[in-house]
């Protein structure tokens, strides 16, 4: 066999579909994909007639190949830039509260619960194996203040294979006493999950990319001090890690911010002046955002995570996407939960459109649009453009296999139906029963029933 030949694991025979830019869906019908043991791509060939694929295999073996029929497809894993796993355990409930009140009568006592390691994997277990489902390849968790519970998230991650982001939240002010650290503990502890998931990747080997990253995560400046956001923003740059927060959600979180920090120009300003608004920041919501912070992100290559369902059920308002897009701000689509009451990115899709054809009807965003926000925009949110997000020689292969004809699909197919047109069911009527299978660096996971 040549080596090329051994150095592969997977070739996919069949239409694949991705983002090439922002307004543009590449369909390529009749294409050869070829995965390399480490998850990488290795090769692509376009246009190759079914009666000569085996021709160019390159001394493949034909077991490694999956034939993909006229009813399925494949397209990039969605990347989840904003999830917080503990709210999974009420996802679909409180829709009526606004975020502040939301946050002390629902979020805080619940999240006090994950002082239970044991607890916490048992919500862990499903809130990842249901965000797999949905097809999400990529995601950036919350967890809660607890060390050892963040630790069992990652755990999970690890076992179930997920890409992720996942963060020890930070809160020292602001918050009731049962989820209240100390400056000093909520710093001793972040850094030792940082040490915690950086030993698990050494202990893995640099064989291929690690899957779990952590990432500094203040709950949102209202819950911070000074001290500690001038504490965590140290440690981003010691590490090197990536950083994410809430940032404009609501006016009234807004106002309360700039009483709290009163020598900071604006909101956003409070993260920059403290390290935390770097290339790797990742901002959820921005719905009532300055002209000048969002130049203030883009100035520092930050980038938004727009959670349209959320910013609906508890009423944030409707962000200006259309405005970030159009100045290249970084934006990927999050699922919020459980401000937002799905963790698919698929929802995340169709409530992005919505939130912005509310906004601008004449100027909303497209679906080619929308469909990079939920895969090339997310890896850039995620600053993993050179990694994920669409099929590229040298990038890592996390996918979705497509089947519109699932058993039990919501969608129906007929004789007149297209590659295209099948795709866009899928974007608008399709669910979790459409995700045959899903893939993250070239490895099939093991879609768990939840
Ligand atoms: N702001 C601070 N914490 C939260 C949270 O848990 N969810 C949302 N949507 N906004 C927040
Ligand atoms: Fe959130």
């Amino acid at each position: 066999m040549s080596s090329f030949a051994s150095s592969i694991s997977k070739v996919f025979y069949g239409t694949f579909i991705h983002s090439v830019s922002l307004k543009e869906i590449e369909y390529v019908p009749k294409g050869l994909l070829f995965v390399d043991t480490h998850g990488r791509i290795a090769k692509i060939i376009k246009n190759v007639p079914k009666d000569q694929f085996r021709g160019a295999l390159d001394g493949v073996e034909e077991s490694k190949v999956v034939l993909l029929n006229d009813d399925q497809f494949i397209i990039p894993g969605f990347v989840d830039s904003h999830i917080h796993a503990p709210q999974y355990a009420y996802c679909g409930n409180g829709h009526d509260i606004p975020l502040l009140d939301w946050l002390d009568t629902l979020t805080f006592p619940h999240e006090a619960k994950f002082k239970d390691a044991s607890y916490a994997r048992r919500v862990y277990t499903k809130a990842v194996a249901r965000s797999l489902r949905n097809g999400t390849t990529s995601a950036c968790w919350f967890a809660t203040i607890h060390l050892d519970a963040t630790k069992e998230l990652v755990k999970v991650i690890e076992e179930q294979g997920q890409r992720a982001y996942v963060g020890k939240v930070n809160m020292n002010q602001n918050s009731p006493e049962f989820l209240t650290e100390t400056t000093q503990s909520s710093v001793a502890d972040t850094r030792a999950f940082i040490e915690y998931v950086n030993a698990i990747n050494h202990a893995q080997g640099f064989d291929t990319k690690p899957l779990v990253t952590p990432i500094i995560t203040p709950r949102f400046a209202i819950s911070c001090t000074s001290d500690l956001l001038t504490e965590l923003g140290k440690l981003a740059a010691e590490f090197d890690i990536p950083i994410q927060s809430h940032l404009c959600e609501t006016l009234n979180e807004i106002e309360f911010t700039k009483s709290l920090f009163p020598n900071s120009t604006d909101y956003t300003s409070v993260y920059a002046d403290h390290g935390l608004l770097t290339h790797r920041s990742i901002m959820a919501h921005c719905v009532h955002i300055k002209d000048e912070e969002l130049q203030l992100m883009k100035d520092r290559g930050a980038g938004v995570s727009h959670c349209a369902s959320s910013n609906f059920n508890i009423k944030s308002g409707l962000a200006n996407v259309r405005k970030m897009v159009d100045m290249d701000l970084k934006v990927g689509l999050g699922t919020d939960v459980a401000g937002g009451f799905s963790s698919s990115v698929l929802d995340a899709f169709r409530t992005a459109r919505t939130c912005s054809i509310a906004r601008s009807p004449d100027d909303s965003l497209l679906v080619p649009e929308l469909f990079y926000l939920a895969t090339v925009g997310g890896a850039r949110v995620m600053a993993l453009e050179d990694t994920i997000g669409n099929f590229v020689v040298g990038k890592e292969f996390d996918a979705i296999l497509v089947n519109v004809a699932a058993k039990h699909s919501p969608l129906d197919v007929f004789e007149h139906d297209t590659i295209r047109t099948k795709f866009e069911k899928y974007l608008f009527v399709g669910d979790d029963r459409n995700n045959e299978k899903v893939y993250v660096q070239g490895k099939e996971v093991r879609l768990p029933d939840v």
